[in-house]
């Protein structure tokens, strides 16, 4: 098998120059960028395959990682890896990698424009104007932000760049997090515990990535904890928040409303029951979707896959500690 020669998959949209950039050493294999890529690999190929590039659409189990006995890495052009077993991934030495610090920017704008466009009802008035509501009646009152509280779940790399936003806009901010947290959390935003949180928050904001601990940790209870006419903001993973509990808190008018960039099923069907409610505000899982953000992490994970191919350390790995949290 290992006489063969070694190939490099990619199943993610990295663009041409980056495809030859790989090129220039190795065989590179471009397979659609869809969930059953993997899956229905030639058998040839997977045994040839020592690094795989792809995105968090793709499912990589344990029966996949099992049709590709030579691979050394997979360099996932996310900062999330929740698409990944990472335990069986370990059992079979395969290095996880993938592309922390390079789009905190791009999701914190997102986050914080949701917070702003929920607060100023900015689509919501988008679609007065257009329906032609506007020759009828005054657009309602909405909210400002200076003196309001921003809540944020789990104050990381972008959690730290929204509650920096927040603080530009004048608003209070508090976060809970269960981790140590550097001194630069504690220079713009108080600390609290979870339930604080939600009880104070007039905008909730969450930015942890989905484990087995974060699944669903937004459900009823907590959605009732939450302050009557408060706001929700999710940018990271759908599965965090209990989304039919959330459509009942919104339809009741428990809270005002949410934006959503992420949600159980992706892409959303136009029929689903979020998009019924007028208070809420979705976009198409676009958090890291700009050209400076795309640009860096297609950068990085090329440079990760260069160095496993090369059998050098990569540059971001997934740390050894998030195999025990998955
Ligand atoms: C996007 O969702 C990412 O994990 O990078």
């Amino acid at each position: 098998m290992m006489d063969e020669q070694p190939c490099l998959i990619v199943c993610a949209p990295i663009g041409r120059r980056a495809l030859a950039l790989l090129r220039q050493d190795w065989e590179v294999v471009e397979l659609p960028a869809d969930p059953q890529a993997l899956a229905s690999c030639p058998p040839e190929l997977a045994r040839r395959a020592r690094v795989i590039i792809c995105t968090i659409t793709l499912r990589v189990d344990a029966a996949v990682l099992a049709m590709f006995p030579g691979l050394s890495a997979i360099s996932n052009v996310a900062v999330g890896y929740d698409n990944i077993d990472l335990a069986a991934a370990a059992r079979a030495g395969v290095a996880v990698c993938h592309t922390p610090g390079v789009l905190d920017q791009s999701v914190a704008d997102l986050a914080f424009g949701l917070v702003l466009c929920l607060a100023r009802g900015i689509v919501r008035h988008d679609r007065f104007v257009r329906s032609g509501q506007w020759l009828r009646q005054a657009a309602p009152l909405m909210t400002e932000l200076a003196g309001k509280t921003l809540g944020i779940i789990g104050m990381g790399r972008i959690g730290i760049q929204v509650a920096r936003r927040a603080a530009t806009f004048g608003m209070d901010v508090l976060y809970a997090d269960a981790r140590e947290m550097p001194a630069e959390a504690g220079a713009i935003a108080a600390r609290v515990d979870m339930d604080t949180l939600l009880q104070q928050a007039d905008f909730l904001s969450i930015h942890v990535p989905l484990t087995p601990q974060t699944k669903m940790m937004i459900g009823p209870r907590e959605l009732r904890r939450m302050k009557p006419g408060a706001y929700l903001i999710n940018t990271s993973r759908g599965e965090v928040i209990d989304e039919p509990a959330l459509i009942a808190a919104l339809s009741e008018g428990r809270l005002a409303g949410a934006g959503l960039d992420v949600a159980w099923q992706e892409p959303l069907p136009p029929d689903h029951a979020l998009l019924a409610l007028d208070n809420v505000v979705v976009q198409p899982h676009v958090g890291s979707a700009t050209r400076e953000s795309r640009h860096a992490m297609i950068a990085m994970a090329v440079e990760n896959a260069r160095l496993a191919m090369a059998g050098r350390p990569p540059l971001a790995m997934v740390p050894a500690q998030a195999v025990s949290q998955q």
